[in-house]
């Protein structure tokens, strides 16, 4: 059987075909639909089949192995949810005192903070981050498979835990990470950094939480997703687009659950892309198709590093939350949920949804961004920062091909990204 898995692979990989691209999305966009226990290969097993180590590893042994020491916490919400976060408490290259205040690092839509040290310690910003001696925190949000719990409702089987949006985790799950970083820490303040959906759900907090924002000395937002209206992946906009129209049917099939880990989605990407040289480029390719916007430019992201990013990769979400992906597509507001005119009227008392207010996020915000991004837009970061009232500075990533995902898995992040993101935090800490 697993024999002829593999052949069917390797002949599918070296067809190099555009309708496997197509099969595969199929793959990852039904994988919850499909979803079966047989398909969870123990560890061990996945082992002796050739995975990549560092894709079996979770967060606190893969930066063990590379000399970091990392500490699990568990946050509670406001509304039940119970998230956990790690903390690097020490770095292999910090031999100094740590620098203060702390910082926290949220990842994006359906990573989990793996995202951060998957291209390993030369290019995980978590990794640079810490090597430069800062009292680096990283955040999950609900949903994904660290923060998949709740002190009451079981996400394998009550639909009502799958109900939320970056609307929730900007009112209830960036709120408790910052809580509890400042309280374990004693400091008043944080320096945050957030990464597309990172920085959408800081947003939606400053609008919808009064006073949360001041508990942030500096925002570095790197490729912030808010509204997306002129987003070019055609990919991205399919799938979301099909969440969109899809999510009452697929409710009505009992599906809430979107592109999590341990689904055939992502076991089939993690299985799929370390088996040859030609299913790696293959992946490589789809994380291409789907991110960039002009021509394909291969090896920013380390071949290693697509082998082990899908063992972490689509960390889960929920089909409302992929929804509202592809209303804000089609939309040129950073609103909440549209439920249709009759839902919207009954919810927020307006045929529309009412915008975020982007007046609220008072604290100063540096963004970086890239040329090349195919799921956030330059002209909608260009439009966000228009709109905030304390941008210290804008930063275009230098090099053409910079794209949305490069901000993670990129082998370049330290001559790239990582100095402007140094020198905001220095500027920001004392002591
Ligand atoms: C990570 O792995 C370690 C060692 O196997 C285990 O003790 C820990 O609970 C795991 N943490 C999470 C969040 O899965
Ligand atoms: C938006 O936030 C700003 C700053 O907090 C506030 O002055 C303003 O009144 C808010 N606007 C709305 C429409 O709530």
């Amino acid at each position: 059987m697993q024999a002829e898995m593999l052949r069917l692979a390797n002949d599918m990989a070296s067809t190099h075909s555009f309708s496997f691209l197509l099969s595969s999305l199929a793959v990852v966009t039904l994988g919850h639909v499909l979803r079966s226990p047989s398909l969870h290969l123990r560890r061990e097993t996945k082992s002796s089949l050739g995975y990549p180590k560092d894709s079996l590893l979770n967060f606190t042994e893969l930066t063990a192995e590379y000399g970091y020491l990392s500490e699990e916490h568990k946050v509670l919400t406001d509304d039940g949810y119970i998230l956990t976060m790690f903390r690097i408490v020490k770095a292999r290259n910090c031999h100094r005192a740590k620098r203060s205040p702390p910082v926290l690092l949220m990842h994006g839509l359906l990573q989990s903070s793996d995202s951060w040290i998957d291209s390993g310690p030369d290019a995980g910003l978590a990794y640079l981050i810490s090597d430069a001696c800062y009292d680096l925190w990283l955040g999950n949000v609900r949903g994904n498979y660290y923060s998949r719990e709740h002190v009451r409702l079981d996400p394998d089987k009550d639909p009502a835990y799958w109900k939320f949006y970056i609307e929730e985790i900007g009112i209830y799950d960036v709120p408790a990470m910052i809580d509890y970083v400042l309280e374990y820490t004693g400091f008043e303040k944080l320096n945050y950094i957030g990464f597309s959906q990172g920085t959408g759900t800081f947003l939606v907090m400053c609008s919808e939480k009064p006073g949360y924002c001041d508990k942030v000395k500096l925002v570095i937002s790197l490729a912030p997703a808010s509204r997306q209206m002129h987003t070019q992946s055609k990919i991205f906009r399919t799938v979301t687009q099909f969440f969109y129209r899809m999510e009452d049917t697929l409710s009505r099939a009992g599906l809430y659950e979107a592109f999590s880990k341990g689904g055939p989605g992502q076991e089939f990407a993690a299985f799929f892309c370390h088996l040859s040289s030609e299913a790696e480029r293959l992946c490589e390719e789809v994380i291409y198709e789907f991110d960039h916007v002009n021509s394909l430019h291969f090896g920013s992201i380390a071949s290693k590093t697509i082998r082990v990013l899908f063992g972490h990769f689509p960390a889960g979400t929920s089909v409302h939350n992929m929804a509202r992906y592809g209303q804000s597509m089609n939309s040129g507001r950073f609103e909440k949920f549209d439920y249709g005119r009759e839902q919207n009227l009954v919810l927020y008392g307006s045929e529309e949804p009412p915008q975020y207010n982007l007046s609220a996020t008072t604290v100063p915000v540096m963004c970086i961004y890239g040329k090349n991004d195919g799921l956030v837009d330059t002209r909608d970061v260009e439009w966000l920062m228009a709109q905030l009232p304390n941008v210290l500075e804008l930063v275009k990533v230098e090099d053409p091909q910079w794209s949305h995902l490069d901000f993670t898995y990129s082998q370049y992040t330290k001559n790239t990204v990582f100095p402007k993101i140094n020198e905001y935090l220095l500027k920001f800490s004392y002591g």
